[in-house]
């Protein structure tokens, strides 16, 4: 297949009046259609569910966006069924062919650009640019998946010895069930879910309850990019009524999820117990959480690294398990340091993402500001509040102020725990390797940053800071594909590092077939 080399789509550029114009009459024409349905979709077939997912909009909760069938177990199962059937033949199609789909779909996504981003508006809270990340996100799982399977699809080179030939190749893996979570609703799940595909495998999809509405979206665009019926079934519920359900069954070859810590260790626990009929070991490809700390040392470009500090912890509202939500900072420059992180922070536009210039919209729901506002309630308690309020009551929109603790112990419980919202603990280090021992003690490892001028001291970080994805003198979220594949140590998943040359052979098998002449 000829295709161009592989690059990043580019993000839009929201100083150019035509495309904020393009993104109002997007705005207003998904407006129309709030409120609407969507069937589950099981071997290609609308199934109705007796109960429904309503899911409304965090910056206005009364507002509606959409009914999303609920599945049971009952449902659960027969996905599971017609994903066991597809894979007979879907495993045995040309991954040429697979490849083309996700070209197929990514240039749907493209055409569709700015109708996706609204409904992440809509639906997901976001403000327009992370929106936008977001979707060109998508578009590059499906483009370098795509080049990746045709990379991967005649296996990979070993030595024979004389007289015999040894191949060594990849087959796919069987039914796979995926768990996505609600703050990449669009990238995330197209990227979990377009590498279990490609590489043969039949999925059963399972959007978060809070952003199904998007699961829908994605779910069309794999079925109008020509994905046959019965590979992708879509089937939205909640965790709690049919997680364990589908991560238990024997059927289940292997989950791919993205969440927290807790589910991810119980998805872990279940799937490792043998099934009566179940026939093989379940692969888990976890991506969990993460308590992300940025350091910064006295040599480095204190401007900068405020202004990549605040993006890094509140981009999104804190809700990226990439956010900082540790600031560690040499006690030479932490006075300045924090003064520049406040100011920078009370100057960030928080409200409802209804034009470009927002920065912080809500956090995705009742329950998620709940467990923020009681973090910042326990912060009270650990540090001094040096900015953020306590937030207005919930009805109005799930909005939480950017928040900031300072002198906060390094094992205080906000300083250890993950609170995904715009909430950033400020410590204070005696020195870069006090520095670096705070930002290891921590159960997580999935992104971290050094800002220093210290060679000595980067490379030092290079090797010894413990983070799956490490960022030096720059934001430490918004991972590129192909470019910053991700994924955390320790508790923060099993370092699958999606968007990475290693990502796609985690949903197949290698085989290795000799024959002697
Ligand atoms: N990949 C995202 C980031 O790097 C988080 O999931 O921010």
């Amino acid at each position: 297949m000829g295709l161009p080399p592989y690059r990043n789509e580019p993000y839009l550029d929201w100083s150019d009046e035509e495309n904020v114009e393009k993104m109002r009459a997007a705005l207003k024409k998904v407006g129309e259609r709030l409120g609407e349905s969507y069937p589950l979709i099981i071997g290609g077939k609308p199934v109705e569910t007796e109960g429904e997912i309503v899911s409304v909009n965090p910056a206005d909760p009364p507002q509606v966006v959409g009914r999303v069938g609920r599945a049971t177990e009952r449902e659960a199962d027969r996905a599971l069924e017609a994903a066991t059937r597809a894979f007979e033949w879907w495993s045995r199609s040309d991954p040429e062919a697979r490849a083309r789909i996700l070209l197929k779909a990514s240039a749907i996504m493209k055409r569709r650009r700015f109708e996706l981003l609204a409904w992440e508006v809509y639906e997901g809270g976001k403000p327009w640019a992370e929106a936008d990340a977001q979707v060109a996100e998508a578009i590059d799982f499906l483009e370098y998946y795509a080049r990746e399977m045709l990379r991967l699809k005649d296996g990979k080179e070993v030595y024979s010895v004389a007289g015999e030939e040894s191949r060594y190749f990849y087959q796919p893996l069987g039914v796979g069930v995926i768990i996505a979570p609600w703050n990449f609703p669009t990238a995330i799940l197209t990227g979990m879910s377009s590498a279990a595909i490609v590489t043969g495998n039949t999925i059963v999809m399972k959007p978060s309850e809070y952003t199904s509405v998007i699961g829908a979206q994605v779910a069309d665009i794999f079925r109008e990019a020509g994905l046959p019926e019965g590979v992708c079934n879509f089937c939205p519920g909640y965790g709690s009524e049919i997680g364990d359900y589908l991560v238990s069954d024997p059927r289940t070859r292997f989950i791919s999820f993205t969440g927290s810590m807790r589910t991810g260790l119980r998805i872990n626990e279940l799937a490792a117990r043998q099934r009566p009929a179940q026939r093989w070991i379940k692969r888990v490809i976890a991506e969990m959480g993460g308590k992300d700390a940025m350091i910064v040392d006295a040599s480095a470009d204190l401007e900068s690294a405020a202004q990549d500090l605040i993006i890094s912890a509140y981009g999104y509202a804190g809700q990226k398990c990439s956010a900082a939500s540790r600031a560690i900072i040499h006690q030479d420059v932490y006075d300045e340091v924090l003064q520049k992180v406040v100011e920078k922070a009370r100057a960030l536009n928080v409200g409802a993402p209804e034009s470009p210039e927002v920065f912080v919209g809500p956090v995705i729901s009742e329950p998620q500001f709940e467990k923020v506002t009681g973090y910042i309630e326990i912060g009270k308690g650990e540090g001094e509040r040096v900015l953020g309020e306590d937030p207005n009551s919930p009805e109005k929109g799930y909005f939480i102020p950017p928040t900031v603790y300072a002198e906060v112990d390094p094992r205080a419980r906000i300083a250890q725990e993950e609170i995904f919202g715009p909430v950033l603990s400020v410590i204070r280090a005696r020195d870069f390797d006090e520095a670096l021992r705070i930002a290891n003690d921590s159960p997580y490892g999935l992104t971290g940053g050094v800002y220093s001028g210290d060679r000595e001291h980067l490379e030092r970080a290079r090797h010894e800071f413990k983070a799956g994805n490490l960022y030096f003198n720059r934001k430490i979220t918004g991972a590129l594909v192909g470019v910053q594949p991700f994924g955390g140590f320790d508790m923060s998943g099993t370092d699958s590092k999606a968007g990475g040359p290693d990502y796609l052979p985690l949903h197949m098998q290698a085989k290795t077939v000799v024959e002697r002449f």
